[in-house]
């Protein structure tokens, strides 16, 4: 059991049109590094470029491979999305 916990696979992940269009050796403009949800409570400028100032908006801006997460999030009830909040503010 590992004991630090970063909560990312900090792999590349095709993004769709979240991504930032820059090529960078391999990662072709889609292909972004999932960013450590560890700490994420204390960063008020979220994404690569910043653009999410909130969770929900962060969660929001996934395309691509985040997709699917986003539309299930979409689903959630508003006491279901305060939870992931009170989630991502333990991290
Ligand atoms: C409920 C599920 C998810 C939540 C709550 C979530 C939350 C977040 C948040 C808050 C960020 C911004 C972090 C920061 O800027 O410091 C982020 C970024 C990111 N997430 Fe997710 N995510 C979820 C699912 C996924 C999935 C399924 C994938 C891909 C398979 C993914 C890939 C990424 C990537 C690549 C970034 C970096 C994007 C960028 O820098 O613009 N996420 N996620």
């Amino acid at each position: 059991m590992p004991w630090f916990h970063p909560y990312s696979d900090f792999l590349l992940h095709d993004m769709g049109s979240l991504g930032d269009g820059i090529t960078q050796n391999r990662a072709t403009g889609w292909l972004m590094r999932t960013a450590p949800l560890r700490g994420v409570r204390k960063v008020t400028a979220l994404l690569h470029d910043g653009r999410a100032r909130t969770l929900d908006e962060a969660i929001r801006a996934q395309d691509g491979q985040g997709r699917r997460a986003r539309h299930r999030y979409l689903r959630l009830s508003g006491w279901e999305k305060d939870k992931l909040i009170a989630f991502r503010n333990s991290l």
